[in-house]
């Protein structure tokens, strides 16, 4: 049987961020800020401990974090996630410090429904010559992000931007190119190499599968 498309990825048209909401987030993910780990141990999570103190950026310097595998991993090169906003199963944007407010207005873009599988947001970038090797996330962050949906920020063409490959058990590439907005299967194999820019775009990390994402996007049931 072959595998459909949307299986990888999907684009999803008429929705883009504003202009001053990346403006935004490229220039938080370009100040770099250290966040001490002492701040994210308030942070309990039942069940999701694990997940809660991984999202604490590539700068957290200590501590459980499996974070630090992103960016010091030999598979990966020039890689950093900055934390933007936790929104999902436990209100957590309430007691995640550091929480930015611009994440209300992207989670408001969202139909009630699919709110309810949102579950946290960050703003990864790459380096030149950055890459990330084909990998499925659930090795490395475990399951709760199985789809993303990804909003590019920086180049912002298509002409500059270096695209997400997904990798398909019969041997193909399926290069995913510059688009506003796109979902991203993570149990599906992925990886990147960036060009000559710096690369950075939002995702937004959902709880459900694929299959309920492309559900809720094809009944027009995901934005608003
Ligand atoms: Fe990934």
């Amino acid at each position: 049987m072959t595998i459909p498309e949307h299986h990888y990825f999907f684009k999803i048209p008429n929705i883009e961020l504003p202009e001053e909401t990346r403006n935004h987030l490229i220039k938080r993910a370009k100040q770099k800020k250290d966040i001490p780990i002492e701040q994210f141990r308030k942070v309990t999570l039942k069940g999701y401990d694990g997940v809660a103190s991984q999202l604490m950026f590539g700068t957290v310097k200590a501590g459980q974090s499996t974070a630090h595998n992103v960016s010091s991993s030999v598979a990966n090169e020039g890689l950093r996630y900055n934390w933007v906003g936790m929104y999902g199963l436990h209100g957590l944007k309430d007691v995640i410090p550091d929480y930015d407010p611009v994440v209300d207005s992207i989670y408001n873009m969202f139909t009630e429904e699919a709110k309810k599988h949102l579950f946290y947001f960050i703003v990864s970038s790459t380096e030149p010559y950055g890459y990330m090797s084909p990998h499925m996330d659930q090795r490395t962050f475990g399951k709760h992000r199985e789809s993303v949906i990804f909003f590019p920020l920086e180049p912002y063409n298509e002409k500059d931007w270096a695209p997400l490959t997904y990798y398909t058990p019969e041997g193909k590439t399926i290069p995913i190119n510059f688009y506003h907005c796109y979902a991203g299967n993570t149990e599906a194999v992925h990886g990147y190499e960036n060009n000559e820019h710096p690369r950075y775009h939002l995702q937004i990390s959902f709880l459900q599968p694929m299959e309920v994402l492309y559900k809720l996007h094809t009944e027009n049931r995901l934005f608003k």
